[in-house]
């Protein structure tokens, strides 16, 4: 076991953007946690209800360290043990050595402690505890330790999957789809897969201008072929960075697709690529919904009009309600600004769903058409364009990394930009 925590004091206790970003869906363990105040007790019931561990056992009750120690005496231990400890020092030590007489040695245990004390932090180290928290903690907290130990255990770390959808049909959710994950890919070096959904009508592959043989059908219909190779030869290599898993847009046959078959493509997919980025038609079935509320991130792209902001309220209030400890979606309008056309003010439309506006992409006709037919991207087709900004702002955004430099639009910035393009070809 081994114990990379580092201490830092949780002044927050619900999650920050780092434990977020680490805590992904857990794999198919079992966990049981012994709480002894009430805070850290509803924290991991909380977590226990969130979509992350849903493949996971998870049972949580109060008692602490005794009440782990009476019931392993008879029962088998899980793989991951959280026990909450009020006791510091040697207190600690001797109620972890008495479940250490009782515990599995490929037991996982995480200590939930309220002593911020180094030297304890060693000893527990030196004793094979896996984590040390600090309380308090929040839900996502407890759920990105337990990721971080499937990591460090040599596993393979599951990718984040993100999730494009538009609030309306044809608002341009697949041409932000697309573009976000170049721009992640290009501009922020980032290992980056878009798996076009939409599979009678999408677009990924005339978008990107490249026409595999084979694609994301053939993976979901796979049945028991699926596995890691069959992935990993169908996801088709479009740059160094970005890969595709193309739709095969042909319509002779139906696509009722099971949620199941879907669910196994994206799992292993994430194995393979660190950011998925998943481009949803827009359509409402059990297969879409529950691809939806099972994704690491959502952008909900709108058109500024009443329409598009009734059905994003809907969607909002939907994800608010069954994903609590989840990021917000992020908001996109595009479309905005087409001549004659009345529209909300997009910062309005934010204001009405209780959201930042994570990007505003002008209406540019002869921009995006010019870019779709020649099945480019926009950075490729303009590089200097507001458009192509915006999407490396929000790949910034979503990444959760820092805004960019000030200054970051000069010359020698759109040079640099210029010469690591024409390295990259
Ligand atoms: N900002 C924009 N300015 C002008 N045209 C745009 C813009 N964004 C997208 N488009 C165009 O709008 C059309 C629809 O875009 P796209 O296919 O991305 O929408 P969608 O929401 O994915 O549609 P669907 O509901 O079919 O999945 C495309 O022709 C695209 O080039
Ligand atoms: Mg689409």
């Amino acid at each position: 076991m081994t114990l990379a925590y580092e201490h830092e004091e949780y002044d927050e206790p619900r999650a920050d953007t780092s434990a977020q970003q680490a805590a992904t869906l857990l794999p198919r363990i079992s966990i049981q946690a012994f709480c002894e105040t009430r805070d850290v007790l509803e924290a991991l019931e909380e977590a226990r209800a969130d979509r992350r561990t849903s493949r996971t056992q998870m049972s949580v009750q109060m008692g602490g360290v005794a009440a782990a120690v009476d019931l392993y005496r008879e029962a088998p231990t899980p793989d991951v043990v959280v026990l909450e400890s009020m006791a510091g020092g040697q207190r600690l030590l001797d109620d972890l050595e008495r479940l250490a007489d009782v515990c599995d040695a490929e037991t996982q245990v995480i200590i939930i402690g309220h002593a911020n004390d180094v030297m304890l932090y060693r000893q527990l180290l030196s004793r094979g505890i896996s984590e040390y928290l600090i309380a308090p903690i929040g839900p996502v907290d407890a759920i990105a330790a337990m990721c971080r130990l499937y990591a460090q255990e040599g596993e393979q770390h599951a990718g984040r999957s993100i999730a494009v959808i538009g609030a309306k049909g044809g608002v341009g959710a697949s041409t932000v789809a697309h573009n976000f994950g170049w721009a992640m890919s290009q501009d922020l070096l980032k290992n980056v897969a878009i798996a076009d959904l939409d599979l009678p009508f999408g677009t990924a592959g005339l978008d990107f201008n490249q026409d595999p043989s084979q694609g994301i059908a053939d993976a979901i219909f796979a049945g028991d072929r699926l596995d890691e190779s069959l992935i990993d030869k169908l996801l088709w290599k479009c740059t160094d960075r970005l890969s595709l898993f193309t739709a095969p847009a042909t319509l002779d046959r139906d696509y009722d697709l099971e949620f199941e078959s879907v669910e196994q493509v994206i799992d292993i997919a994430r194995t393979l690529v660190p950011h998925l980025i998943l481009d949803m038609p827009h359509q409402w079935n059990a297969w879409t919904r529950q691809t939806l509320m099972s994704a690491d991130d959502i952008i909900i792209v709108a058109a500024p009009d009443l329409g598009n902001l009734r059905n994003a309220k809907n969607l909002v209030d939907l994800l608010t309600q069954q994903r609590r400890n989840d990021r917000q979606p992020f908001l996109v309008l595009n479309q905005v600004g087409i001549p004659k056309r009345p529209e909300i003010a997009p910062r309005e439309f934010a204001a009405a769903l209780n959201l930042e506006l994570a990007a505003e992409i002008a209406f540019e006709p002869q921009l995006f058409g010019t870019a779709a037919n020649n099945g480019q991207m926009i950075s490729e087709t303009q590089g200097t364009a507001k458009a192509s900004d915006a999407f490396r702002d929000l790949a910034r955004v979503v990444a959760g990394q820092p805004d960019a430099p000030r200054g970051a639009n000069t010359l020698i910035a759109q040079l640099m930009a210029k010469l690591k393009r024409s390295k990259d070809k």
